[in-house]
């Protein structure tokens, strides 16, 4: 990591606060940061670990650390935790009073949008500029965005699923549900507890739906021994799941993003509609990455649907891309 003194200075800096993991690009240099958006706290409330070091924490900490995510649903829930996080971050890579773009949730109020601008201010930017998710994520995948052209992506985040038609550098469509990763995870804890009588804390859940969850039936289906604690005997329990299992605890919130896809398309003007016919939907965030969810969206809509190629950075790369070309990209900047 070489830095001028200068650069220190000038340093222009897109970010993709996340629900789940925060990025942080430096004009320049490319992403410098990629960590969970977590944030530990002792009892005297001084931040004792963030990011990676943080999240090892979850689930096993004693009472007094207080482990914090600053973000839910896709927007600030700790204002105050957002701003530590936020400055910590920053001052990981080495930057002082940056100009920042930061990338934020298509459905946030007014008063959302302050609270990003606020801790972004706070956490030293001399300049700050906001970016709708979704357009990002365009933008990251290399759509041309400007052309007078539908291309509907479909971001599916930890807290958000963001859907939008895309078209003359607006969104002419769009949805926001309050249904994503996060989502799945609870989904799959409560079908352990309800099935199993056994609790799982969430990291678990994360992984069995990252190994071996999925959307729609695999070419193998695999199985699996999960550990936790059983509810009526009060000890740990190992317990053995198949991959089935997973899917049947996921379709609730996997029915919920696919209808919400389906009603955005319902309320698509007919010529974007024709567009996305040929050109397809294009996926992208954490949650693009679950197994046959492509297979399940393409089967659904019967449309071609695509993941992008780096769905976890798509977004950061798209905030990134805005920044590079400010002048450009003035439209899509809030
Ligand atoms: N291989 C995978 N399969 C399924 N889900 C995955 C996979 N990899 C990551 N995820 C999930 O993706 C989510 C994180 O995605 P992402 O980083 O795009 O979210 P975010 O931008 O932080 O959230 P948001 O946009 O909602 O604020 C997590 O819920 C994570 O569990
Ligand atoms: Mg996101």
């Amino acid at each position: 990591m070489a830095f001028s003194f200068k650069n220190m200075f000038l340093s222009q800096v897109a970010i993709d606060l996340g629900t789940a993991n925060t990025l942080i690009y430096v004009k320049g240099n490319g992403i410098m940061l990629d960590e969970p958006s977590i944030v530990a706290y002792d009892k005297d409330g001084e931040i004792i670990a963030i990011g990676s070091e943080a999240r090892e924490m979850l689930g096993r900490a004693p009472e007094d650390i207080k482990i914090i995510r600053p973000l839910s649903d896709g927007v600030i829930a700790d204002f105050e935790a957002t701003e530590h996080m936020l400055k910590s971050f920053i001052k990981k890579v080495q930057i002082i009073r940056p100009t920042i773009i930061v990338c934020i949730p298509s459905g946030v109020t007014e008063v959302e949008k302050r609270a990003v601008r606020d801790s972004a201010e706070r956490a030293g930017a001399k300049l700050v500029k906001l970016i709708y998710e979704p357009m990002a994520a365009a933008i990251g995948v290399g759509l041309d965005i400007a052309q007078p052209v539908g291309n509907m992506i479909v971001d599916i985040g930890g807290g958000t699923t963001e859907i939008a038609v895309i078209s003359l550098n607006g969104i002419v469509v769009k949805e926001s549900i309050k249904v994503a990763g996060d989502g799945m995870d609870k989904a799959i804890m409560n079908f352990f507890k309800r099935k199993y009588n056994l609790l799982i804390g969430d990291k678990t859940a994360e992984e069995i739906k990252i190994n071996i969850g999925s959307a729609y039936p695999l070419d193998k289906e695999v199985k699996t021994l999960v550990k936790g604690r059983d509810l009526v005997a009060g000890a740990p329990k190992v317990k053995e799941i198949t991959s089935e299992e997973i899917r049947e605890a996921l379709e609730i919130p996997i029915k919920k993003i696919v209808e919400a896809v389906k009603m955005t398309l319902e309320r698509t003007p007919p010529e974007l509609a024709a567009d996305i016919l040929d050109r397809g939907i294009m996926l992208t965030g954490g949650g693009a990455l679950l197994k046959g969810l492509q297979k399940r969206l393409q089967t659904e809509t019967n449309l071609a649907v695509h993941v992008a190629e780096d769905p976890l950075r798509a977004v950061v790369l798209g905030t990134a891309k805005a920044l590079e070309n400010m002048t450009t990209y003035a439209k899509v900047l809030i």
